[in-house]
């Protein structure tokens, strides 16, 4: 007998899906695709850009739209974007900001490119992940949390090799400030080349990992994941390990959280359990329910 903690398997690997969202901005998809619609309790995951903008250039974002039943959550890597919603809110997120917002019974909201930014021109890259609500939750008063950069907690590893910003959940002795509806963890590891990485994640919790940059070597067959794609692993285990053998720094998003087992009905921003309820939202948005963006 040992006490080796059990090391998951990938049980698959997914190259994300090239798309346009909101008013034709480009993003890479691993879900939803026709192969995985979800999974449970991660909705959507889109990785924007990264895209060069010219000083003064064009840039597009999402104009005014609705959410309500689930969780928008945008991690800006580079860029600004702004933000406004029917709650009152208003953002300015720029590199490294984490805004995590529960649209719960409703919100309008606009995420649109910093005027400021596209006049001066850089690279835009960020990503946006949708985490489904329960039931009990799906009708909750709206709540938003943004979190600049530098209240992000950030762990290190002894042999200084590996740095983690931890969005959500707890790693390498960091735990996070946002505070989750459901039990999720959101890190974005960053590992120099020889670096290794053993992330606890219980048996309960779906997982997967999203490469950004580099290449990486996963789970206990060193199954090898490179830019672009996203691994999910299998519930056989209760750590995520992963190494980087390449020669450039890898840095990718590791993701988990305990599926809510319910039946999903979505259409476009509304994310229910039924399609009467569907129906409901999108009858309560036609009929103003959701409120107005102050100008
Ligand atoms: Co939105």
């Amino acid at each position: 007998m040992t006490n080796t903690p059990q090391v998951r398997s990938v049980s698959r690997i997914i190259d994300g899906f090239q798309t346009l969202e909101g008013a034709g901005f480009p993003v890479r998809r691993p879900f939803p695709t026709a192969e995985l619609s979800f999974f449970d309790p991660f909705l959507l995951l889109d990785e924007m850009g990264p895209t060069q903008i010219e000083p003064g250039g064009h840039a597009v974002g999402a104009p005014t739209h609705p959410h309500r039943g689930f969780e928008t959550v945008t991690y800006l890597i580079d860029g600004g974007m702004r933000h406004k919603d029917s709650e009152g809110h208003a953002g300015k997120p720029g590199p490294g900001d984490v805004q995590w917002m529960t649209a719960g019974s409703g919100v309008l909201h606009d995420e649109l490119p910093d005027e400021a930014f596209v006049r001066r021109g850089g690279t835009m890259h960020g990503f946006q992940l949708w985490v489904n609500l329960p039931r009990k939750d799906k009708l909750m008063p709206p709540r938003y949390q943004e979190i600049p950069a530098a209240r992000i907690p950030t762990g290190r590893s002894p042999d200084r090799k590996v740095e983690v910003k931890v969005i959500a959940g707890e790693a390498l002795g960091a735990r996070a400030v946002i505070e989750t509806q459901t039990p999720i963890f959101y890190l974005h590891y960053t590992v120099a080349p020889g670096g290794e990485v053993v992330q606890p994640a219980p048996k309960d919790f779906n997982a997967f990992a999203t490469v950004i940059h580099g290449q990486g070597r996963f789970g206990p067959k060193a199954v090898a994941g490179v830019e672009g794609q996203t691994l999910l692993f299998e519930r056989d285990g209760d750590s995520i390990r992963f190494s980087n053998d390449g020669k450039e720094p890898l840095s990718l998003l590791l993701l988990g959280g305990v599926p809510l087992n319910e039946p999903v009905a979505r259409y476009g921003p509304f994310v229910m359990n039924t399609q009467a309820e569907i129906v409901q939202a999108i009858r309560d948005f036609q009929s103003g329910k959701f409120g107005e963006i102050a100008p």
